[in-house]
């Protein structure tokens, strides 16, 4: 059976995890994670703290602290807030790990022995009052290409290009705030160069499989053309470069950082006593490797961490790297240092209630930016919870259970004929051998509607979750819950209960398989609920959490099988999940606006000159008429005093060409000119949009002469 390998990016130890990284990839790992183990699948995750390089440096600084005490704090603190959120690592390690420093040290020797290392002679940014080289996030300058202030010296946050740090102008020293010197030092280079052709090659062999931002970013990059990569810093954190020439140097967390996978899964076999239990997971190239990260880390996963492991030899390479893109926050990048922010400890603890981390995961799940960014809002958690984890999906459950409480005492009710199930049986294994299910006219209509859209669902669910289409697979289930919702309404037991009851306890025996399948198919996205369902159903919860590795049975296939038996005694029932009620979640807005620094200009607030630009002014509309074949347009000419100018504007739904005759309107007047159905605007006329979304004019209060500046 497959052997599949499931790193997530190793997060740095210099803050707390915060909702956008679960959704950037810790979240859709896990989930994969568990599905896979519901398989049956041996499966190994693999995560753990990154604790070197110039991100923790620059946070200890900051804080007043040694790099040794931070990280102590932010591993455990991650690996904690990791736990509770369900991510179901089998190790979370770190690369403090002294066991990681002979890792990364001996494949930088064994690199070196093959010559994919040279020694070079660099210039770089040296700052004379601290006395220290400057390596990457050291400095700060504008940057190369697009001009933004407050960019790295490796690469810019704004237009995400990467560039030798010398090419920043107005370099200043983050230490000092001087603007460093250029001196002379010696590092050791990647031959990155030399695995251009076959990571070409590499690639291409993953057209079809890898996602379409992945392969842009990744082919962009190998269009350019790679070139040697140092990866030695001058720092006194981190790896030593293990040379007796090298004082002073270590290894470059990058390229330290990408070999914690391994060391990671070779301290889990230590730990388990059997210290070769690795190998397989990283050497057997019958292993699937997938490497879950968020969009910034793509080119280290897809070039640069296939190149290091091809140069050392024996190890398989990363099958995929379904690398999702960023989360927002209401609107906004999340921000630390803005404070814009939501970290799951501080999620944990003002909502630390059972559910609400499935609500929380479930709400990130049904959301993830796989394809675009995608943005968390406090109202989509509150709607989303209450809409349809406690209105849908716990909703069926409940009244499911109530029913059969309170009229089988909580035993699973008869199912006649029992041939019957038979065929369900059938049908079920049918449905993964591509059949579409076609159960007979012994089943009542709504009994086949219903149960051949569980089955084919179970399946498509499958599929999605293997296509790392985890919304899909999300929408699917919740689209499940639905179906089930209608069928219990369709048949409506309450009145079968009196007329047919035969019939009744067989839709109730349907109604309770469906909510066993639901513990198995949930379990990927809400794993605790899932628990607390088992629990309701008294079987022994499943829910893909670690196995060791090993290989297990394949419930997600006889999940939508009729397997809990008649008069099979069950739990009293229990809510699944609670409402989130509007209080707190306003409490949460009030908390996030209210302690948010404002953007900085530089961020993407506008200046008040950037409001000049505009050239608002006042105009009066001397002609309008419509534009012919459209709905919404006019073509207005408007009076701005020294001019006249011509505007096309969106408004036809709302003003009458006549109407708007000698009217003040706000003209912006430096617009560049656009094209609209072929007639020329030369600005553009405010309008507030009215809560039908069409818009309405704003006119100044009192009279003020044509051309009047608006500001
Ligand atoms: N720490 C890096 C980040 O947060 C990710 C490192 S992934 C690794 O962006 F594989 F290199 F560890
Ligand atoms: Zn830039």
């Amino acid at each position: 059976m497959q052997r599949t390998l499931i790193t997530a990016a190793l997060p740095y130890a210099n803050g707390y995890i915060h909702l956008g990284h679960c959704a950037g990839a810790y979240l859709p790992a896990d989930m994969y994670a568990r599905y896979l183990r519901l398989r049956g699948h041996p499966t190994l995750f693999v995560c753990g703290s990154d604790e070197h390089g110039a991100p923790i440096t620059i946070a200890a600084e900051q804080e007043g602290i040694s790099p040794r005490e931070l990280i102590e704090r932010y591993h455990r603190a991650n690996a904690e807030a990791f736990a509770r959120l369900g991510i179901s690592f089998d190790i979370y390690g770190r690369t403090s790990d002294p066991h990681h420093y002979a890792v990364a040290q001996g494949f930088f020797l064994e690199l070196l022995r093959k010559g994919y290392l040279v020694e070079r002679e660099e210039e770089q940014f040296y700052d004379p009052v601290a006395q220290i080289f400057l390596p990457d996030r050291y400095v700060e300058g504008t940057c190369p290409n697009c001009g933004y202030e407050a960019a790295r010296g490796d690469q810019c946050e704004r237009c995400g290009a990467y560039y030798n740090q010398l090419e920043l102008r107005n370099p200043r020293s983050r230490i000092t705030g001087k603007p460093p010197v250029v001196r002379r030092t010696v590092h050791w280079y990647f031959r990155l160069s030399a695995f251009q052709h076959a990571l070409e090659e590499y690639v291409e062999r993953h057209s079809r499989d890898w996602k379409e931002n992945v392969l842009q970013q990744t082919r962009s990059w190998l269009r350019q053309g790679l070139t040697d990569r140092p990866i030695t810093r001058d720092l006194d954190w981190g790896v030593p470069v293990p040379l007796p020439n090298a004082a002073g140097k270590v290894l470059y967390v990058w390229f330290e950082a990408l070999l914690g996978y391994i060391s990671i899964t070779q301290r889990w076999a230590q730990q388990r006593g059997a210290p070769e239990a690795w190998q397989p997971w990283w050497t057997d190239p019958e292993t699937r490797y997938i490497a879950f990260i968020g969009k910034d880390n793509i080119v280290f996963h897809t070039l640069m961490f296939p190149a290091m492991l091809m140069a050392h030899g024996g190890y398989i390479l990363p099958d995929n790297v379904p690398a999702n893109e960023f989360l927002n926050l209401e609107g906004q990048k999340f921000s630390k240092s803005r404070n814009w922010s939501i970290d799951v400890r501080d999620f944990l603890a003002d909502f630390p209630e059972p559910h609400a981390v499935d609500a929380l995961r479930y709400t990130l799940a049904a959301n993830l930016p796989e394809t675009r960014d995608a943005d968390f809002t406090w109202q989509e958690f509150a709607a989303r919870t209450n809409n349809e984890l406690v209105a849908i999906l716990g909703n069926f459950v409940n009244r499911v259970l109530q029913f059969v409480q309170r009229h089988w005492g909580g035993r699973v009710p008869e199912f006649a004929p029992v041939e019957l199930l038979q065929e369900w049986e059938r049908c079920a294994e049918a449905v993964w051998e591509g059949a579409s299910p076609e159960l007979s006219s012994e089943w009542t209509a709504e009994e086949r509607l219903f149960l051949q859209e569980l089955l084919q669902g179970s399946v498509h669910i499958a599929q999605a979750y293997e296509q790392f289409r985890f919304r899909e697979a999300v929408a699917r289930t919740m689209g499940l819950a639905r179906a089930a919702n209608k069928f219990f309404n369709d048949t409506a037991p309450w009145v079968t209960l009196q007329q047919a009851p035969e019939q009744c306890a067989r839709t109730l025996f349907v109604c309770l398989q469906a909510v066993r399948s639901f513990a198995v198919l949930c379990a990927p996205i809400v794993p605790f609920a899932a628990e607390r369902l088992y629990g309701l159903l008294r079987l022994p919860p499943q829910v893909g959490a670690p196995s060791d590795g090993m290989p297990g049975e394949d419930l997600w296939r006889s999940a939508v099988s009729p397997r809990l038996p008649v008069g099979h005694q069950l739990a009293a029932p229990q809510l699944l999940f609670a409402r989130i009620d509007a209080e707190r979640i306003e409490r949460q807005r009030v908390k996030l606006y209210g302690g948010a620094a404002p953007m900085n200009a530089s961020d993407a607030l506008a200046t008040v000159e950037d409001l000049q630009k505009l050239g608002l002014r006042i105009g009066y509309i001397v002609h309008a008429e419509p534009i012919a074949g459209t709905e919404k347009l006019l073509r207005l000419e408007v009076d701005l005093g020294t001019e006249r100018r011509q505007l096309v504007a969106g408004i036809a739904q709302r003003y009458a060409p006549e109407q708007l005759l000698g009217r003040a309107v706000v003209v912006a007047t430096k617009l560049k000119p656009a094209r609209i159905r072929g007639v020329e605007s030369q600005g553009m006329l405010l309008a507030a949009t009215a809560p039908d979304g069409t818009p309405v004019l704003l006119t100044p209060e009192e009279q003020v002469p044509a051309g009047a500046e608006v500001r």
